[in-house]
């Protein structure tokens, strides 16, 4: 066979992925594994959403739509942006995607050129460098302060000539953290005095705990460089239904916007309908999610501390980041194969030395977790 493209065989598989293959591989095996490695809310999906769902496909919502999404979805977007995220949105700066992944995706297509530099700040979500290597993009890692994991002016020994880009994640996963305003107004600086491109993913915006979310774009002039990326799979449980969307300055959108086109087109429309239920109704569902998830939150850091592990500060989204004497891979690896808990290691967020555990599981399985770890650990 003749050689296959060299820009994606160099492209890793997906730590996190490797790792609850495994686990599922155990499980068909009969083997009682505790599966805390992936990022997915165990709630089921709103019932309000799903029948807004069902509603379209029996109205036969089931034609191409506007590439961009449905007008009413990117009418609420649009309005959502506005009244939450506190910046300047019309409906043409949206465009609804296939999951926040493909939005982060057209996203580098539509802003990098070859060679050109994205500066990551680690711990990173597993898919930004991938995405921009396809684009043909340079990844350029930046290591947050291990303790605060906040950003330091050490962060402008990374830019280059080529930096065109910088992504941001907060809350962040892995971590948990969420950028404070100290990092986000030293960020806004770099970005507009080094003239580069914002990605910032918001996805885990709802899964906050008592603190409050800011918006990069919603700082200075940054709305006028920031491509936000969101979506419907955390805050409403709706991972299966690929529903994401990002809101960019019109140029941007637009080169987004062909890369769709000429794609996936874009998501299934009925999904969207069902999207635009989540975004317009009652709240209330996000809210008793979010309790559930502080319940647990409250419950692992506690656990894990009194274990003596330290903790990265676990102020959003559904993950607990541990640091771990040894190395990660063979920890996570042994606390699969002995105590039979799934868990992710920190390598695969480019800071090897931690684990992250999702406790986006039940308390059941959180307690059951928590003590095969602590027998594990003994
Ligand atoms: C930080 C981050 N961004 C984006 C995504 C992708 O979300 P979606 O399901 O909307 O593609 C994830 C999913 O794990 C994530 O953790």
């Amino acid at each position: 066979m003749r050689e296959l493209s060299r820009k994606v065989a160099g492209i890793a598989a997906s730590a996190t992925i490797e790792i609850s293959n495994r686990a599922k591989e155990m499980e068909r095996k009969g083997i009682p594994v505790i599966s805390l490695s992936i990022g997915e809310p165990d709630f089921d999906t709103p019932q309000h959403i799903k029948q807004a769902c069902i509603e379209a496909l029996l109205r036969g919502e089931t034609h191409y739509a506007p590439s961009n999404g449905i007008p009413e979805l990117l009418a609420a977007i649009a309005k959502k942006i506005v009244r939450e995220n506190g910046f300047p949105c019309i409906p043409e700066q949206v465009m609804v995607t296939c999951g926040a992944k493909d939005a982060i995706y057209d996203a580098m297509e539509a802003v990098l050129n070859p060679g050109e530099e994205v500066l990551i700040l680690d711990p990173a979500w597993v898919s930004y460098e991938p995405c921009v290597q396809i684009a043909g993009g340079r990844p350029v890692h930046h290591k947050l302060n291990e303790k605060t994991f906040q950003l330091d002016d050490s962060v402008l020994e990374r830019l280059t000539s080529r930096t065109k880009m910088v992504v941001v994640n907060s809350p962040s996963n892995p971590s948990g953290a969420i950028l404070d305003p100290r990092s986000m107004n030293l960020l806004a600086d770099i970005c507009q005095d080094y003239d580069l491109f914002a990605l910032s993913d918001e996805i885990y915006e709802k899964l906050i705990f008592g603190k409050k979310h800011v918006s990069l774009a919603s700082i200075g002039d940054m709305a006028e460089r920031t491509i936000t990326v969101n979506g419907f799979s955390k805050a409403y449980a709706m991972t299966g239904w690929r529903l994401g969307y990002a809101v960019a300055p019109l140029a941007i959108l637009r080169q987004m916007s062909k890369i769709q086109q000429h794609s996936v087109s874009h998501p299934a429309t009925f999904a969207m309908f069902g999207g635009l239920a989540a975004l317009n109704g009652d709240q209330s569902c996000v809210e008793a999610m979010r309790r559930e998830f502080q319940k647990r939150r409250d419950y692992i850091i506690q656990e894990l501390t009194l274990m003596g592990f330290s903790l990265a500060p676990a102020e959003g989204a559904f993950y607990a980041y541990v640091k771990v004497e040894g190395d990660d891979l063979e920890i996570a690896r042994r606390w699969l194969e002995e105590a039979h808990v799934a868990v992710t290691p920190g390598s695969a967020f480019h800071t090897p030395g931690w684990e992250r555990i999702s406790y986006a599981a039940s308390m059941d399985k959180l307690e059951d977790a928590v003590s095969r770890i602590r027998r594990c650990k003994a």
